[in-house]
């Protein structure tokens, strides 16, 4: 029941069939488009505008593919980052393994090397510092194994990566109590992002305070969403 299988999306790219859950962890359309379009670009890059310095949390930290797409933006900006991912389900290393990324997505040198430093990185919730090479930046990995239900951080990130199960599988972790977790956990100009457009999804956001965006979906799904902390008029 708690085994995964390995597959190929639409782009190329590979992603997890959860035995545990019955979902797998990325879009079938394509796993690594996904990460760039949702929580890069709608996410990462959008909050990241004259900041050198950025925090991300993400809910959840899979397979690391949000992660290792964030440091590579970080580190192609010259941006500092620090990266912390909550998971009650580390993926064993074996199965990284089959996954291989680095050369399904064709990385270069300093990218895998990036990519094996944050997967070597211990559980233990401590913020773990990468070789960044020449640059002068610092990128930070904390690997917190943690139920996302027991997050009690407070005003400490610029951006969350919405990225549980999808409502139909996990109802559990789309509700106002869950918003209302990261709304707290956001800094007050903070920005949430999520694959996810479902209509109760974004009034559970806008009961906690949130102001919701709905935003060109990757290839493959119309919408997906952005709640900011701060409101605009
Ligand atoms: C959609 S996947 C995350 C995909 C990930 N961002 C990636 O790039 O691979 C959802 C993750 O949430 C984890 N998860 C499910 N329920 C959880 C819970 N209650 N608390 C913490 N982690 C949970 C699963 O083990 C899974 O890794």
């Amino acid at each position: 029941m708690e085994g995964h299988r390995v597959f190929e999306t639409q782009d190329g790219s590979r992603s997890l069939f959860s035995e545990r859950f019955g979902v797998s962890y990325h879009s079938k359309y394509g796993a690594w488009q996904e990460t760039q379009h949702v929580f890069v670009e709608a996410g990462l890059r959008y909050q990241s505008i004259d900041k050198d310095s950025i925090s991300v949390l993400d809910i959840g930290f899979g397979t690391g593919l949000n992660c290792i797409a964030s440091l590579f933006f970080a580190f192609q900006q010259n941006m500092s980052l620090e990266y912390v991912g909550l998971e009650a389900f580390p993926v064993p290393a074996k199965t990284l393994a089959d996954l291989d990324y680095p050369s399904i997505l064709d990385w270069d040198e300093d990218q895998t090397g990036l990519y094996h430093q944050m997967q070597a990185f211990d559980w233990d919730g401590k913020p773990q510092h990468l070789k960044t090479f020449q640059k002068n930046i610092s990128l930070s990995v904390a690997k917190r194994k943690q139920r996302f239900e027991e997050l009690s951080d407070l005003e400490q990130y610029d951006v969350i990566y919405y990225d549980a199960f999808a409502p139909e599988a996990q109802p559990e972790l789309w509700t106002v109590e869950m918003f209302e977790r990261m709304y707290n956990a956001l800094k007050p100009s903070g920005a949430l992002v999520t694959y996810c457009a479902k209509g109760q999804v974004k009034r559970n956001m806008k009961a906690v305070g949130f102001s919701v965006e709905r935003l060109k979906g990757p290839p493959g799904k119309r919408e997906m969403t952005r709640a900011m902390k701060e409101t605009f008029e």
